[in-house]
This record gives structure tokens, C-alpha cells and sequence, in this order.
């Protein structure tokens, strides 16, 4: 992963991808430098017009601890370090993606997340996802990849031109259809699973999805690496019920935005007439509190929860349990 600085603030840019195996990442090779991406990306302050250019280095990318723009550390290894110079933190580079989790480097410290998290770290499941698993939501309504990406560009128009976060991005499903469309200037494929990135660092390198403006980074949905206010828009394809605490995530999701920054979403629904029967609702929660997924909440949880996040205009379109959501952070 090579890096440009400009000031104080730090670029990462994907460097060369090539074949690695499903368990481990490569043995990086020496980085090179190289310009950053379009050298400009959209203005995301809170005030600017979103037409205006500003240099990508203004501090999207943030310490997910305090928030703070993190900076390029000198380093003695071949590969990049990252710090915040408030938390003194260093996020590193693998060659593959930036780990930019909060427990990224830690040598003792673990912790187990609930089995929707966890489940889509394993390699196995990495692995197959996009060769079986991902084509079995079609059963749930998905309406399948091309045309999810179809509807999904239809709500996000507001952030043309602008950066675009594929969050909970897979092994890269859309990340890829985002980069190949050049119509954002940056598209940052985020996921907490590492399996899963190095599934999506793989598919980019087999399909030569061009790589200029895309960026692989772990981090998790309730904790994003980025400065307040400074991204246009914020996709989620079928993650929303597999995240262990959707308005944690969603309020996080709001935070990144810019005012009129979209967010759009696909997920599975459950709000049928059986969904207002008091021993159903139970069941649903206690199997959620069970299983840690979201599972099966109702288009008006949905609604309220973004309202509750600082979202407004919600709109949705449904064909069975599947629904694709999209809502606005408020101007
Ligand atoms: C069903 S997959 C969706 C992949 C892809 N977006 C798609 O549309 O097919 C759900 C993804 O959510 C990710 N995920 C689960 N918990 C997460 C968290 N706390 N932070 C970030 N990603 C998370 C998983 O690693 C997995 O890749």
C-alpha cells in the first residue's frame, strides 16, 4: 500500500495487486510512491458546494480513536506507517489493506464480535461468498449484483464525482462496480472481516478493476476512519442486519457524511401482518439477541432509526423481504 502526504494529512494508495493465497497476505515487496489518486476530490466541509475541488490529503481519512487527521510516520520498514499524533497511534499497511480498527496491531488484546461479525471472517466463508453464498439472496428478494448496483446509483447521484465508502463491502461486490464506473473519485472497500478483503484484493487483481481511486480498508462499521463531514456517500449492501448495532453504525454512518451526503442500503426486512403479533415480535428479538442479527427489522424501525441518526428524506423501494433504503444527512 504506497502513500502520498501532503501537509499534515495522509493518503494510502493500493499499490501493485497481485495473486496472493486465501490465508495470508503476501510478502510485501518495497513500496513505491506514488501520486495521489486524482490529486482532488469533492469539498466535504460542512459549508463547502460539493462541485468545489480540494485536495484528497485534507484529512478524510481520521484516527478512528479521536477523530484527529492521522499522519505518515517515518518508517525503517519496507512498508508505510501511520499515526495519530494525538492518540500516538500507528495504523499499518499489510500490502493488501490499512487496518485502521481500533485494536489494529495489538499483540495481547482480542475480542470475540457476535456471529453475524464474525462468520464473514472465517476463510471458508470469504471464500465462497461470492462463489455461491451472495447468489442464495435471490431466495430473500435480492434482486442479484447488477441490477442492486443499478438501483443503488439511482439514489446515489448526489455524491457523483465525489468519495464514496462501499461499507461492509464483502469481498468487493460493488466496491469493484463503483471503481469501474468512474463516477466517484474515491472508493474506499471497507470491511471488518480480513479474509474478506483479501477475497476483494484478489477478485480486483483477477478483474483489473482499475485501482487509481480505490482503497481496501478494515475498520469497523461503528468506528470509521474518518474525519466528520467529509464523505458523499455511504453504501451498504445487505450488512445493515449483520452489524452488531445498527444505530451505533448508522449514527457513525450519519457523522462521516456531509450535509446532503447520501446513504443508501440494502437489507432484509420482516413486516408482514405476523410481525405485529406480540409472541412474534419476542421471538425476533430474543433469536437477535441469540444470533447478534438484525434480522427482520420493519421498513418503520428502519425509518426511524435513520431519523434517530440525523438522516432525513427516507426512501425505500422493497420486492419481498428485500429493501433498498436510502436517506440524506440533513443540510
Ligand atoms: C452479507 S455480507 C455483505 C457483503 C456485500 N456488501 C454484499 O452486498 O454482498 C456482510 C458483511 O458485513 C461485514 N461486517 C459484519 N460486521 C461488521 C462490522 N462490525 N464492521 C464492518 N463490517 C462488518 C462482514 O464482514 C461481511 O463482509
Amino acid at each position: 500500500m504506497a502513500t502520498a502526504t501532503v501537509g499534515n494529512s495522509v493518503v494510502f494508495l493500493p499499490s501493485r495487486l497481485t495473486t496472493t493465497s486465501l490465508s495470508r497476505p503476501p510478502i510485501p515487496k518495497q513500496q513505491t510512491l506514488r501520486p495521489p489518486f486524482s490529486a482532488g476530490i469533492r469539498a466535504s466541509t460542512a459549508t463547502a458546494a460539493p462541485t468545489e475541488t480540494v485536495p484528497i490529503s485534507n484529512g478524510t481519512f481520521a484516527c478512528p480513536i479521536c477523530y484527529y487527521p492521522l499522519i505518515r510516520k517515518e518508517s525503517v520498514s519496507e512498508l508505510p506507517d501511520f499515526e495519530c499524533r494525538t492518540c500516538k497511534k500507528g495504523y499499518f499497511s499489510n500490502g493488501l489493506y490499512v487496518d485502521a480498527t481500533v485494536t489494529g496491531g495489538s499483540e495481547e488484546y482480542g475480542e470475540t464480535r457476535p456471529s453475524s461479525t464474525e462468520l464473514f471472517r472465517t476463510p471458508l466463508v470469504s471464500f465462497l461468498y461470492e462463489r455461491g453464498w451472495r447468489q442464495k439472496f435471490i431466495w430473500g428478494g435480492f434482486p442479484g449484483p447488477e441490477k442492486e448496483f443499478e438501483m443503488a446509483k439511482d439514489y446515489l447521484r448526489p455524491a457523483i464525482g465525489g468519495a464514496i465508502i462501499d461499507a461492509s463491502c464483502g469481498s468487493g461486490l460493488f466496491s469493484r462496480m463503483f471503481a469501474k464506473s468512474s463516477m466517484y473519485s474515491l472508493v474506499v472497500a471497507l470491511d471488518f472481516s480480513e479474509n474478506m478483503l483479501r477475497q476483494c484484493y484478489e477478485f480486483i487483481n483477477q478483474e483489473d478493476t482499475p485501482k487509481e481511486n480505490l482503497i481496501l480498508v478494515r475498520a469497523d462499521v461503528s468506528r470509521l476512519p474518518f474525519r466528520s463531514g467529509s464523505i458523499d456517500a455511504v453504501h451498504a449492501g445487505a450488512a445493515l442486519h449483520c452489524w452488531p448495532s445498527p444505530s451505533a453504525a448508522v449514527a457513525e454512518i450519519s457523522r462521516v457524511l456531509r450535509p446532503g451526503g447520501v446513504f443508501v442500503a440494502t437489507t432484509a426486512i420482516f413486516d408482514g401482518i405476523f410481525s405485529w403479533i406480540p409472541l412474534v415480535r419476542t421471538l425476533r428479538q430474543t433469536l437477535a439477541s441469540v444470533s447478534g442479527n438484525k434480522f427482520y427489522l420493519s421498513e418503520a424501525e428502519l425509518k426511524d432509526l435513520c431519523k434517530a441518526c440525523g438522516l432525513v428524506d427516507f426512501i425505500c423501494q422493497r420486492n419481498g423481504p428485500f429493501v433498498i433504503l436510502s436517506a440524506t444527512k440533513h443540510n
